[in-house]
């Protein structure tokens, strides 16, 4: 999954115009009960508009592009630690775990406890990827692995670590986002002996400096990379030729870097091979039709607060992420509209029950609209001055384009932050439309992925590593492969035992009447799911 390049990683208020942020400022704190809040409640809106703009002020700097894996998400536990210490930066301090390991660089080494009990937590809910960790730890399929890592640092990452390690991998690992490190989880990998260079709000600096820290080091000669966003084979292939020649492959997580690794392969600049996961039928599935069937409404509801029973819903795009956004609202009673282009997909909302309309028909009056296309300017300016007070717009799509959010950046409208993530509009009227994540993903800004996802994410790409490490001379060339579809149903079938459900075998007979081998694979690459 990735978002459109968003720089500061804070508040669209203070990405425009200066002066258009300033007048937004004062209109807010004048007028915050211009909409009839109690004074305290006012009060607590300027506070927490203060508060989020002294935040800004000092990550201002913080301007590095990220890509979509790297969008910033809520962690699903955080660690408070106190101010001083997150001013002073981790590579100025020097930390050793309890057996005096220092070989790592992290927010702080003390709250290690914590972190591992936030792993733990992740391991009951990816049973799959501590099975394959269980099956495969004694053949140790990545004997002589030695894999440079670039993901989220995460509870669910960690397992993914640490079931690496377990099948013979030493790994070496950085964060592909500057904000989304859990950072008692990093010291507890780190508490636990793994080189781990992340912490939550990093300069664009230390980004690199904890990527070229992965990559070298004294003794370490890596020739595996594992990445989300294509950052650190970007400077591997940039800076360190030798050490990218030398390698087995690369794995590629997010859409960016899949697609940054087509371009090079497009060009010859790719000298080793690499496996696409992001394109495999789990993780689409698992990721852009169950996760977004579970995480649209966590996301609405910590922002919003809102009931869904009986509000109307506009989904625009009916396609994997619109049927799992639909799916959810309908179960709460939600009355729900869709918007499509393709006939075949808008015919499917039909036989769902669902009413197919054009935007301009519904635009007055829904309470609710998600955007889910994949396309740009779904939702116009024109569109947002006809909605009714109160709608709420957001986007569940890859790019902050759906949703034509600079269109609201003019002086006549006015700005008011009300919360984390939730940015009042408001009209020379009165009218305020309430945008969500400034028209980023929602469920990654505002919620959490379930670990079960990331567990089918994590079993794929272990799986993806051994494949390529394991792969006999000549069966992968220097190009981009997607995973055999054995493994993506083998991914599958370790998922199956969480809920004891028991496949059915082919007889002989039928296995030779459908050509199928019994073992598997029981679909061609061309079937849709
Ligand atoms: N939020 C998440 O966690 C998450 C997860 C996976 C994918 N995504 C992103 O969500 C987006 C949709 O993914 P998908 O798998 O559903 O893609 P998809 O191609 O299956 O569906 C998109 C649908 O939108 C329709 N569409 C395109 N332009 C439209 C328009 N102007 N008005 C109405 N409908 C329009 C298309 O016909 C298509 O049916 C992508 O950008 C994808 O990267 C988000």
């Amino acid at each position: 999954m990735s978002e459109k390049k968003h720089k500061d990683g804070t508040k669209a208020l203070h990405t425009g115009d200066n002066r258009q942020v300033l007048e937004a400022q004062k209109s807010s704190q004048a007028g915050s009960n211009r909409m009839g809040l109690q004074p305290e409640i006012a009060n607590r809106v300027r506070q927490i508009s203060f508060a989020e703009d002294k935040k800004v002020r000092k990550k201002r700097s913080m301007s590095r592009s990220i890509s979509a894996s790297s969008a910033d998400s809520f962690s699903s536990a955080s660690y408070t630690s106190s101010d001083e210490e997150d001013d002073v930066s981790p590579r100025e301090k020097l930390q050793t775990n309890s057996k005096n390991f220092s070989d790592f660089c992290i927010r702080n080494i003390k709250h290690a406890d914590f972190g591992r009990r936030e792993i733990e937590i992740a391991e009951q809910e990816m049973p799959a990827l501590m099975d394959l960790r269980k099956r495969a730890q004694g053949d140790k399929p990545l004997n002589g692995a030695r894999i440079v890592g670039c993901t989220h640092i995460s509870a669910q990452s960690a397992v993914l670590i640490e079931t690496l390690s377990a099948l013979g991998a030493k790994v070496r690992w950085c964060c592909c986002n500057i904000y989304s490190t859990q950072n008692e989880v990093a010291a507890a990998l780190s508490e636990a002996g793994y080189s781990i260079f992340a912490w939550k709000g990093q300069e664009e600096e230390d980004f690199w400096w904890c990527i070229e820290k992965c990559i070298t080091a004294d003794g370490w000669h890596p020739n595996m990379i594992l990445d989300d966003g294509g950052d650190l084979t970007h400077s591997i292939i940039k800076k360190y030729q030798t050490i990218f020649r030398g390698m087995k492959g690369i794995v590629e997580e997010s859409v960016t870097g899949v697609h940054r690794l087509y371009q090079l392969a497009k060009t010859g600049k790719l000298s080793i091979p690499a496996m696409n996961v992001n394109d495999s039928v789990t993780k689409q599935k698992f990721d852009n039709l169950y996760s977004c069937r579970e995480s649209v409404l966590d996301g609405l509801k910590r922002t919003t607060d809102i009931m869904f029973g009986g509000k109307q819903v506009v989904i625009c795009g009916y396609g994997e992420v619109g049927k799992g956004c639909c799916s959810a609202l309908k179960g709460l009673g939600a009355v729900s509209y869709v918007t499509e282009i393709d006939p075949i997909c808008a015919l499917q909302a039909c036989m769902d029950g669902i009413r197919v309309v054009r935007l301009h028909e519904v635009v007055k009056t829904a309470d609710i609209f998600i955007t889910c296309s994949g396309n740009k300017n779904v939702i116009t300016r024109e569109s947002l001055d006809k909605m009714k007070n109160g709608a709420i717009v957001c986007n569940m799509g890859h790019s902050n384009t759906e949703i034509d959010v600079t269109s609201l950046k003019t002086n006549d409208l006015t700005w008011e932050k009300v919360r984390s993530q939730v940015d009042h509009v408001i009209w020379p009227d009165g009218k305020r439309i309430v945008l969500l994540a400034e028209g980023r993903l929602l469920n990654l800004s505002c919620s959490t992925v379930p670990s079960f996802v990331l567990s089918i994410t994590h079993c794929t790409q272990a799986l993806a590593l051994i494949e390529l490490f394991n792969a006999p001379e000549g069966r992968y060339k220097q190009d981009v492969y997607l995973l055999p579809k054995k493994m993506d149903e083998y991914v599958a079938s370790l998922h199956l035992a969480t809920f004891d459900a028991h496949l059915t075998e082919l007889t002989d007979d039928q296995a030779k009447y459908l050509g199928l081998n019994k073992s598997g694979p029981f679909k061609p690459n061309y079937y849709r799911y």
